[in-house]
């Protein structure tokens, strides 16, 4: 069985100090969370997140972590720095990296074998525009994300997918529960014919996109959705944990 796992991230939201507070707010919550409970945080928020969860189930996330070991990258952070802070999971190929700073397959392929190579666990987003749902392109747009993204993974246990459609990221839209499930039965079945049935069955795919308190129930309840990564709602403690308590 698939444990679920709901991931908040926060995106560039909260200043370290609100990030304490939050936690705080959020850590009696979350107490008998059911999912694997995870907050992806801005870097600078980590060191004093990684303090204020301590005696919690939360585990701590990054949004993203640099390709090389050190050196010369102006701006970027290294898998070494986010493991000594005590970060498990990290972001990879979020569609605002794709869309505003470069990200391509090619990088967040390289971003992955880094987090792999450094025992991270990767959480990787993959998505298709408005535009390329309207040309009826998803699939293909899906296939080339996981094909290039994943090329040469061979090691897939601390692996999750978030399938986040572009257009309903931030919007308030939501893909139909039947929708997300159906296309990610799609992720499912690209992954098993290309890395087989073992590693199709036991990889965690999460659903990303304005999921909130009121639709949490109806996605998680599709067999094929392991999980949610949330924005807006994640930066209020009530709406989050309402999330990961969704089972009630
Ligand atoms: P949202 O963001 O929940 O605000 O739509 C999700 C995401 O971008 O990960």
């Amino acid at each position: 069985m698939r444990k679920p796992i709901i991931a908040g991230n926060w995106k560039m939201n909260k200043t370290a100090a609100e990030a304490e507070a939050l936690i705080n707010e959020l850590k009696p919550l979350v107490k008998k969370s059911k999912p694997e409970v995870v907050i992806c945080v801005p870097y600078t928020d980590l060191w004093i997140a990684k303090k204020a969860i301590e005696g919690s189930k939360i585990k701590l996330g990054a949004e993203n972590v640099a390709w090389a070991d050190s050196g010369a990258f102006t701006g970027e952070i290294s898998a070494a720095m986010l493991k000594e802070i005590g970060v498990e999971y990290v972001i990879i190929g979020h569609s605002e990296r794709r869309q505003y700073f470069g990200e391509t397959d090619e990088t967040v392929n390289m971003r992955l074998k880094q987090a792999l190579k450094n025992d991270l666990k990767p959480i990787v987003c993959v998505g298709e525009t408005l535009t390329e749902r309207e040309k009826n392109k998803t699939k293909k747009v899906l296939k080339k994300q996981i094909l290039e993204g994943f090329k040469d993974v061979t090691e897939f246990d601390n692996v999750v997918i978030a399938y986040e459609p572009v257009w309903a990221i931030g919007t308030g839209k939501t893909a139909t529960a039947e929708d997300a499930n159906k296309t990610i039965g799609y992720i499912r079945s690209l992954i098993r014919k290309t890395f087989g049935a073992e590693v199709a069955k036991n990889l965690r795919i999460q659903y990303g996109g304005s999921m909130k308190p009121s639709n949490a129930k109806e996605l998680m309840a599709m067999r094929n959705i392991d999980g949610g990564l949330i924005g807006g709602a994640a930066l209020k403690a009530e709406d989050f944990a309402a999330i990961v308590n969704y089972k009630g």
